[in-house]
């Protein structure tokens, strides 16, 4: 590598992250064009609940969610973080626009790849649709979103994307998201709640391996993008649910004592054999953990909407 050469943000978290005593990646590295690919496979998975219940939500209960986002019939900006291929949010659009109210969606997405996929879905099925895709990341949509002081916003938040924040970095980001709140604004979250722990497992160690190969991604992104040489055989995915505190983990585990070589980075990792590095977090809640949550930040439940597995919630906040 070159003194000269810039650093990506990719290779800059890597070497820091590979650095640590206890090894560690962020998952917001999972999506690239194959993490995308990968993912969406996960989301079609029987193991995977999650997705099913959230659509079961919308399409049992969209005229209650609707009454909640638009009770007076008001124009809004629809904000939708990680946004995704929105194949469970087109339920929730095509609702709203039935029902004559105008509105313009503001989908938000760390992936290009996948924000030019929705995009052209929308314009397939819902071309009257007013879309504005935003690449960017959680933090620099909230900076985004000062601009929208003319109307209501509703922002939504779905999937258990959640789940997949450190604690004090939700905190931190709900807390700022609420400092944006007029009283009329609604947040809309999709939250996976705490239930029967292996139900929980299931989804993130499926038998056939989909979702470790989502997390052994990673490995093959490090050696596509800063010339790595992980061998795949060499390492393994673990996942483990703790039902205190909700945390589904994820894990690649080093088979061997070994070393990786970073070709274009001047870097190396030592891993001894049984070390790993974790790679993500997917925090389940409980209605009382929600609640504690909701008001440390600052916001008031206007509303809860279960499936009828009581598997997931959709919870509406709003501020007082
Ligand atoms: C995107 N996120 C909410 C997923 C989750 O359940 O934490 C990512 C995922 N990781 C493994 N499977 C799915």
């Amino acid at each position: 590598m070159s003194t000269t050469t810039q650093l990506s943000q990719f290779a800059t978290d890597t070497m820091e992250g590979l650095s640590r005593p206890q090894k560690v990646m962020l998952s917001k590295y999972f999506y690239d064009a194959k993490g995308d690919a990968i993912f969406q496979q996960i989301m079609a998975m029987p193991e995977y609940y999650l997705t099913r219940s959230e659509m079961e939500i919308f399409q049992t209960q969209k005229d209650a969610i609707f009454n909640q986002v638009c009770p007076k019939g008001l124009p809004f900006n629809l904000i939708e973080l990680g946004a995704g291929d929105g194949s469970k949010t087109k339920v929730l659009l095509k609702h709203f626009l039935k029902m004559g109210i105008d509105f313009t969606y503001y989908p938000v997405d760390i992936s290009q790849n996948i924000l030019d996929e929705l995009v052209a879905m929308l314009k397939n099925e819902i071309p009257e649709l007013d879309v504005h895709p935003l690449n960017m990341d959680y933090f620099e949509a909230l900076k985004h979103m000062e601009q929208f002081t003319g109307r209501k916003n509703v922002t939504m938040f779905l999937g258990s994307n959640i789940g997949n924040f450190q604690v004090e970095r939700l905190d931190r980001f709900l807390k700022k998201l609420q400092g944006y709140f007029k009283p009329n604004d609604k947040l809309l979250l999709g939250v996976d709640l705490k239930k029967d722990p292996d139900i929980i497992l299931e989804a993130y160690n499926d038998k056939p391996g989909i979702t470790a190969s989502f997390n052994m991604n990673l490995l093959v992104r490090m050696n596509n993008e800063l010339g790595a040489d992980f061998d795949l055989n060499q390492f393994k995915h673990y996942a483990m649910y703790e039902p205190v505190t909700g945390e589904a983990r994820s894990y690649v585990v080093s088979l061997v004592d070994q070393v990786v070589r970073f070709s274009e980075l001047d870097f190396e990792v030592n891993f001894e054999k049984g070390e790993c590095i974790h790679t993500e977090i997917s925090r389940k809640y409980s209605v009382k953990n929600l609640n504690h949550l909701s008001e440390k930040c600052g916001f008031v439940t206007s509303a809860n909407f279960f499936d009828s597995k009581q598997y997931y919630v959709n919870t509406m906040w709003e501020v007082v």
